[in-house]
């Protein structure tokens, strides 16, 4: 399989930059919470508040496996998608795994005021930057490329520069 997968914090870029790339490749694009979504028929934040997290765990790993066995893909998946080894090992089966790297400064400022993400609803930046310190080792030893953002690059900006490290 010739998929790539883009990881990273919440607010990285993983959709935009994703779409971008997609183009460049002439691939197809799929949002993995929006595909996750499109089966539940409910929002990320109405499966947390029924049904809990590890459900949507459940469906994350499920759509993880089921997206593995398709080609041409870019994959923008959800923020904590990489932290279950099982979604990286489809992911790893299905192509490579490209982590989008921005700076925890960077994503509190993008993300002020969000109201769709259920993990980050308490608004509190002590929430965020717990997290963050949590994954970003894991972001770190997953990826098969790292690429950096710390200058808020425009999506075009940084697909062109993945382009640069697959060719
Ligand atoms: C999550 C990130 C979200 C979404 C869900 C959980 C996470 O996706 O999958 O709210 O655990 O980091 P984005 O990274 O696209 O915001």
């Amino acid at each position: 399989m010739n998929n790539f997968v883009l990881c990273g914090f919440m607010g990285c870029g993983k959709s935009t930059v994703g779409r971008e790339l997609a183009k460049l490749l002439g691939y197809s694009f799929v949002d993995m919470d929006t595909y996750i979504e499109d089966k539940a028929n409910l929002t990320v934040s109405e499966i947390f508040e029924k049904y809990g997290e590890n459900y949507f765990r459940n469906l994350e790993t499920e759509v993880a496996n089921e997206l593995s066995q398709k080609s041409n893909l870019v994959i923008g998946s959800g923020g904590g998608a990489v932290l279950k080894e099982n979604n990286v090992d489809a992911f790893r089966n299905g192509g490579k795994i490209i982590f989008i790297d921005v700076p925890l400064k960077v994503i509190e400022n993008r993300l002020k005021g969000d109201t769709t993400r259920p993990l980050l609803a308490t608004g509190k930046f002590e929430t965020m930057r717990k997290l963050y310190s949590e994954r970003i080792a894991t972001y770190n030893q997953v990826c098969d490329i790292k690429i950096t953002n710390d200058d808020n690059k425009d999506a075009k900006l940084v697909a062109e520069e993945i382009i640069k490290f697959i060719k």
